[in-house]
């Protein structure tokens, strides 16, 4: 095999995909695992080492008082019937482990924007490594990671947000693939005009 041949990892990529939350179970990763995890995460493209993200890692009673915390921020502000509410505060107890990845700009010459790309990054991260565990895990959002009151009751700074919610479980479901981009339209060599 040449060094440019398809491999195991290119393989690996080529077929990645995430699970739905609603497909996960126990277990999720052991202690170990989770090290691998975080620091596969953590090991991104980061213009000047800003390190302008976070981790909260959310297992076990966590996941119950996160989503109460949050439950309440929502009921504040909204009318909601009771199984909404309780819908939403047991929102993080659908997987075993959810990883709450927090964009934290600095103020730098680095644009903000690049830094948040780089949080963006740790969340891919985190999908990547947690599929080459043999975990089924999902990027998602929410109400709750633009949200002032709801950052606040999580413990964020003013300046900082929720980039991504990653749900990591194990899963019996190995889902088919969805449509992927036409190549076509989405790439263009560039010449000049
Ligand atoms: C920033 C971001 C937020 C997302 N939020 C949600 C979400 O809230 N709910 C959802 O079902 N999918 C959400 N997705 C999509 C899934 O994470 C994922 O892209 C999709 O299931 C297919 O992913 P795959 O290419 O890894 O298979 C989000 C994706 C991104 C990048």
């Amino acid at each position: 095999m040449t060094e440019s041949a398809p491999n195991q990892v290119t393989d690996f990529m080529l077929k990645r995909r995430s699970v739905l939350i609603k497909n996960m179970r126990e277990p999720g990763p052991n202690a170990d695992e989770l090290a691998t995890i975080l620091t596969i995460a953590t090991r991104v493209p980061d213009h000047r080492k800003l390190e302008p993200w976070r981790l909260m890692v959310l297992q076990g009673e966590a996941r119950q008082q996160f989503g109460e915390a949050l439950a309440a921020v929502k009921a504040n502000k909204e009318d909601m019937e009771d199984i909404q509410i309780s819908i939403e505060k047991d929102c993080f107890l659908r997987a075993p482990l959810v990883i709450a990845v927090v964009a934290s700009p600095v103020e730098h010459r680095t644009p903000e924007v690049e830094q948040i790309l780089s949080a963006g990054a740790v969340c891919q991260n985190i999908n990547i490594a947690a599929a080459s565990l043999g975990y089924a895990s999902q990027w998602v959002t929410g109400w709750s990671c633009l949200d002032p009151e709801a950052q606040k009751a999580m413990g964020l700074a003013d300046h900082e947000f929720i980039a991504g919610y990653l749900y990591i479980g194990s899963t019996d479901e190995q889902p088919a693939d969805r449509q992927r981009p036409d190549l076509a339209a989405v790439v263009s060599h560039w010449e000049a005009p």
